[in-house]
């Protein structure tokens, strides 16, 4: 309604309100280096495309004469009430789009009520971003993502940190044990976390300020440039100014930390036993990011988490991998119901999501639209994207004759090639 007030007074919208303009605006506006990054996709970027072709794939049949003159697109999502079947999408080392990232995009979620899964390689420590959540909307809904690091005493100290900061679950990455093939970041000789972007997470934790410091004590008997004191200073700095981590990153201290993470983010060996032992480490509701393959979402059910996200990673991973909505179509049916359904990749209108929610899914996540929208306008611009997507949902479930979340199924969908 809003959107359409302003157009009739003749004020243009903050960020383009369709994706392929969000993009070209988004763009311009940001470093090669970073739009590589966050733009970029596996290999030959073909399950990006894959994750476009399976929407395209379903066509909305609209039904008339059903008075749609109310709506609500509320859900219920782990014993809470929210405003959307929408959720901002964890993004590491946003600190490429802008400084502090997390801390604007949390703001700009706080503001819609829709929850932020902060990024467990996000630009600022978790800590921060929920405090300015709750200086928006006391409470607002926050989830943890996380990374299984190769330390296991890392992973526990991440999971209180995160029941600490009020958040509401947990959904455990499981398509990053390794990085993918990145040929956009690689042509451009650019790893982003080997400049410290990303990093805040572990740098504001007690368990990996240790486990930095034990390497410093073995390397330092050989090298005695690289001191203690050098990487608690290294410490607040990237505390304090994460952007000045790069004017030291020369240094040898910096390297070690950089290096640290890098060794210790994730754990290739990880397995269905790790997952299952997750109950007994944490009391929030778990959910597994990653998902794609129907077999793995009933030993999800099995293992008793509590929900799943049908996810390639925005096509960041596997490259050739399946749609994201193709894999959504095959996995709803095998879950049934009997845990939580939610999606991402490559879903950047309400439209997308209205399919989504048609095939089988609760609710949907969005990743890169949002981080162009924080690129182009800060935390107003992540805000509007989301809120626009959420404007675009509303009406695509009155004009398909829908009046609420629940009601729509899969008749409401055809699929047309
Ligand atoms: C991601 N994604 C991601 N996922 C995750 O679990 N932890 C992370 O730290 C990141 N980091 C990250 C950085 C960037 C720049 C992007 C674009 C994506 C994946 C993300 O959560 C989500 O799965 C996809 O972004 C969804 O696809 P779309 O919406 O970007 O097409």
């Amino acid at each position: 309604n809003e959107i359409y007030t302003q157009g009739i007074h003749g004020r243009t919208p903050r960020v383009p309100t369709d994706h392929a303009e969000l993009e070209r605006q988004a763009r311009r506006a940001m470093s090669k280096r970073a739009w590589a990054y966050i733009a970029g996709g596996a290999g030959e970027g073909t399950t990006m495309s894959a994750n476009r072709a399976a929407l395209d794939r379903w066509a909305i049949v609209p039904r008339v004469l059903r008075d749609v003159s109310s709506r609500s697109l509320e859900i219920e999502l782990f014993g809470r009430t929210l405003p959307a079947p929408v959720l901002f999408s964890p993004v590491g080392a946003g600190a490429l789009a802008a400084h502090e990232a997390d801390v604007h995009i949390g703001h700009a979620a706080a503001e819609l009520g829709v929850p932020y899964i902060f990024s467990n390689q996000g630009s600022a420590p978790m800590e921060r971003v929920a405090a300015e959540m709750d200086r928006v909307a006391s409470g607002a809904p926050r989830w943890f993502q996380l990374y299984w690091s190769t330390d296991d005493d890392l992973v526990d100290s991440l999971l209180a940190r995160a029941e600490k900061m009020g958040a509401d679950a947990v959904a455990v990455t499981l398509d990053t044990t390794m990085l993918g093939w990145r040929p956009q970041d690689l042509n451009l000789g650019s790893l982003p976390f080997a400049r410290g972007e990303g990093i805040d997470q572990y740098t504001s934790d007690p368990r990996f300020t240790e486990i930095v410091a034990e390497r410093v004590r073995s390397a330092a008997a050989e090298r005695p440039e690289i001191t203690l004191g050098a990487i608690k200073t290294l410490f607040s700095i990237a505390r304090n100014a994460p952007g000045k981590m790069l004017d030291n990153l020369r240094a040898p201290e910096p390297r070690a930390a950089v290096q640290t993470f890098l060794d210790i983010y994730s754990r290739p060996s990880l397995n269905w036993d790790d997952v299952a032992g997750l109950r007994d480490r944490t009391s929030l509701p778990i959910v597994l990011k990653g998902v794609l393959h129907p077999d793995d979402a009933r030993q999800a059910v099995d293992v008793g988490v509590d929900g799943i996200i049908v996810s390639n990673h925005g096509g960041r991973q596997v490259d050739g991998a399946i749609g994201s909505i193709d894999a959504l179509d095959a996995i709803a049916p095998a879950v049934d119901g009997r845990i939580k359904v939610l999606v991402d990749s490559g879903i950047h209108t309400g439209a997308d999501v209205f399919k989504a929610l048609a095939l089988g899914a609760d609710a949907a996540c969005i990743g890169r639209p949002h981080m162009y929208g924080l690129a182009l306008a800060g935390a107003d611009g992540a805000r509007d994207v989301v809120a626009n997507i959420i404007a675009e949902l509303d009406l695509t479930l009155g004009l398909s004759g829908h009046t609420s979340v629940g009601d729509v199924n899969r008749d409401a969908v055809q699929r047309v090639s």
